[in-house]
């Protein structure tokens, strides 16, 4: 069944960090397009043939490379929308919790945070627990597929692509980080780790 877009409103997310048709585009054009993708994809993969399927070049092969491409186009895009537009927002009970635990306090988990953003110029960084060790990590993922944890459940995602604020900070990247910071939503990011985290992590 193909996966419909959520709607984002621009209330609350764009004031003193983004301007309206930066978001807009960011929403609409890029964000919807993934979803468009995505949906593309899975029909065209219902028709490709596997036999075919080789180390070089097929159709059902570069769909299959293309397809996570598109499923965390979506979904990173999704969570990036929902943990921003928080501005006068903290930290909840889980979260601060778990920043402590960590990375020892909140300016520590900025820094992270933040150089996190420096380094992935051409995609993200996730804030997210790991099954693994059972602790929260800051990751960076290149496009959107490259270097992702597995089994790491994401608590706040930062999109760091040129497209999220080369309309409104140009070549000022560090002032979209610190500004990103300023209007995180820390409502957003609690909800997801009261719902997504095993109780053992809370
Ligand atoms: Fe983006």
């Amino acid at each position: 069944m193909p996966i419909e877009p959520k709607s984002f409103p621009l209330e609350g997310k764009v004031e003193g960090f983004l301007s309206e048709r930066a978001l807009t585009e960011h929403r609409d054009v890029l964000y919807k397009g993934y979803v468009t993708q995505y949906n593309t994809i899975q029909a065209a993969l219902e028709k490709a043939d596997v036999s075919k399927a080789n180390p070089h070049y097929s159709e059902w092969g570069e769909l299959k490379r293309r397809e996570t491409w598109a499923h965390n186009g979506v979904l990173l895009h999704e969570l990036y929308f929902e943990n921003i537009g928080g501005a006068g927002t903290k930290p909840g009970k889980i979260t601060e919790k778990l920043i402590n635990a960590h990375f020892g306090n909140l300016d520590a988990f900025k820094a992270q945070l933040l150089g996190g953003g420096k380094v992935a110029p051409i995609g993200w960084a996730v804030w997210a627990w790991s099954h693994l060790d059972q602790k929260s990590h800051v990751y960076v993922v290149e496009q959107h597929q490259n270097h992702t944890p597995w089994l790491a459940i994401p608590l706040m995602i930062l999109d760091e692509f040129e497209h999220a604020y080369f309309l409104d900070y140009a070549t000022k990247r560090p002032d979209y980080l610190n500004k990103f910071w300023d209007n995180i939503n820390w409502d957003a990011v609690e909800k997801r780790a009261e719902q997504w985290l095993p109780a053992s992590a809370k």
